[in-house]
């Protein structure tokens, strides 16, 4: 099964002008169309119509994640797949999500609802798409941003998920928290070439942890905490840190309705071989060190903390 990046998290908020202004103005998205009662915005290095869409609701929370998949035929195969494994699919219809072409949307086993989609309206780089400077003219307002990377999911049973996304769907599993008997307590999956495009953590069942800006160095992410701070935007409770798992550079903030985001840089590539290469794993004990690197030790509200 060729499934191609993650593409988009759709996100509900309540209060969606405010969180158009945190999408913009604190995180730094391009503002691509909105109405009254959902929005889409996309990163500086994307051609594709949106890469977050937020839907003004009474509670926050993820209403679905968009994966984007190398041929239409698929859609079929991937929909064939989730069927045969027990999971409820449906049909999306081209244009039933803004900028998107047909999908299909799979509840997984956490609860959690994914679109496989294949095709994407396109409005080009923030530079553009003739005779493009390498870096946009313009002053924008918020963190350099130039891509949505990943996200984490929370649900009480990580291993049928992590199956079903590895053995149908080819995702390759690159770093896993285990406990001592083995049992999964985060997976941290790839479909691409990068680390991580989909994890998942402990919490309730469908419920959101966080999705993941990436920038181009560390010092961007020191930029985005000053930003972060002069908009006095939540953050959690430690300032800008490191993971141990895959190494980056971080700091984690919420938007208005509290749906956790992160600014982050430095995940090595991961080989991209569904499979076929062994996943770095990390003891419970050790994970306080893996969580975060300098302190060594993981705030009891990251993973209580959800929506
Ligand atoms: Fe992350």
């Amino acid at each position: 099964m060729a499934i191609s990046r993650f593409s988009y998290a759709s996100l509900n908020v309540q209060d969606i002008d405010a969180s158009v202004r945190h999408y913009t103005e604190v995180v730094g998205l391009r503002l691509v169309d909105r109405t009254k009662t959902t929005a889409y915005f996309q990163g500086a290095d994307n051609q594709d119509h949106h890469c977050v869409i937020i839907n003004q609701r009474k509670n926050a929370g993820l209403d679905h994640v968009g994966f984007k998949v190398n041929d239409r035929g698929d859609l079929d195969e991937a929909a064939k797949a989730a069927r045969d494994h027990g999971l409820a699919v449906k049909e999306v219809k081209a244009g039933q999500i803004k900028g998107q072409g047909r999908g299909v949307r799979i509840t997984l086993p956490s609860k959690h609802d994914m679109v496989l989609f294949y095709e994407a309206e396109k409005i080009g780089y923030l530079t553009g798409m003739e005779n493009p400077d390498p870096v946009p003219r313009q002053e924008k307002l918020g963190g350099k941003v130039t891509h949505l990377d990943h996200t984490l999911l929370s649900c009480e049973d990580r291993e049928p998920t992590v199956r079903f996304l590895t053995e149908v769907l080819d995702f390759s599993l690159t770093e896993k928290v285990v406990d001592p008997t083995g049992g999964i307590i985060a997976a941290f999956m790839s479909c691409g070439h990068t680390m991580h495009d989909l994890a998942l953590g402990p919490g309730p069942d469908g419920s959101f942890h966080h999705m993941a800006f990436g920038m181009e160095s560390r010092g961007e992410v020191i930029e985005g905490v000053d930003i972060l701070k002069e908009t006095d935007t939540p953050a959690l409770e430690y300032g800008i840190t490191r993971h141990g798992v895959a190494g980056v550079t971080t700091i984690y903030f919420h938007d208005p309705s509290g749906n956790r985001n992160e600014f982050f840089n430095g995940a090595y590539l991961a080989p991209g071989m569904p499979n076929e290469i062994d996943p770095i794993v990390w003891q419970l004990e050790e994970f306080p060190r893996g969580g975060f690197y300098y302190e060594s030790n993981v705030p009891q509200s990251f993973f209580e903390t959800v929506t």
